[in-house]
């Protein structure tokens, strides 16, 4: 039985300010039957950990550098995530694919960086608009987890979210026919790639414009364990229904 996982991510959004929101979200839900996951920008990781210590929140960074320390200026490592109070980080998010250059295999050294640093990744995946209209959705996500999901991913420290481009921040979903078919595709290659055993125990989340209205759809789908949030995790109202959602869909499958 795979925990069902919601992880926001705040991209570049958020201020001191802004914690009050997870404040809000910790007093609303201090048990929730699912896991919850914040990631914030590195400047307010620290704080974001002080405000969830001694809560069911965890904190995560949104990318890390391929290098433990060295003369990169303006990068931050996975073990400096981790020393500010992270646990979780996200790799491979199509902004930093498409806005800095990340390939596939600098995300899968990112991803084994996250790992050696004692971090749990979040990996991303997922296809542009003119890749699905060209019917090249399954090879592309099917390219992208060959080559930027390193050896070694157990379900302990590796998630993986099905974020397609053109579904992030317009609004826009995949009818749950076609997400369905993403994900049973991508647990099909996972456990290809790892044995039943492992792969069977990785999270899958969904990503892409997901919101208290669609929430509870699309965490119904099979092979849905989860969430990827933009937009809707900046408010403490928004992310708690869908954390509601998650845990509804996770009581229905029981
Ligand atoms: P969105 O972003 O929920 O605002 O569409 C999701 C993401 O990019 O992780």
């Amino acid at each position: 039985m795979r925990r069902k996982l919601i992880a926001g991510n705040w991209k570049m959004h958020g201020l001191g300010a802004d914690l009050a929101e997870v404040r809000a979200l910790i007093a609303a839900h201090p048990a929730p039957a699912c896991e919850v996951a914040i990631c914030a920008p590195a400047t307010l990781i620290h704080r974001l950990a002080q405000a969830c210590a001694d809560s069911a929140v965890a904190v995560g960074g949104q990318t890390c550098h391929i290098a433990v320390a060295g003369a990169h200026t303006g990068d931050i490592s996975a073990a400096m995530l981790a020393d500010a109070g992270a646990q979780w980080v996200i790799v491979g998010h199509s902004e930093r694919r498409a806005d800095h250059g990340e390939t596939d295999a600098i995300v899968a050294t990112q991803c084994r960086a996250a790992w050696d640093a004692g971090l749990f990744a979040i990996l991303c995946v997922g296809e542009t608009e003119a890749e699905r209209d060209a019917g090249r959705t399954l090879d592309v996500v099917g390219r992208q987890l060959a080559n930027s999901v390193p050896d070694g991913a157990t379900p302990h420290r590796l998630a993986i979210a099905y974020e397609p481009v053109w579904a992030i921040g317009t609004g826009r979903t995949p009818t749950a026919d076609q997400i369905a078919e993403v994900h049973r595709f991508i647990r099909a290659e996972i456990n290809a790639r790892i044995g039943a055993a492992g792969g069977q125990g990785i999270r899958i989340l969904y990503g892409g414009s997901m919101k208290p209205a669609n929430a509870a759809d699309i965490l119904a789908i099979a092979d849905v364990d989860g969430g990827l949030i933009g937009g809707a995790s900046l408010k403490a109202d928004d992310l708690g229904a869908i954390v509601v959602a998650a845990e509804a869909a996770a009581q229905a499958r029981i």
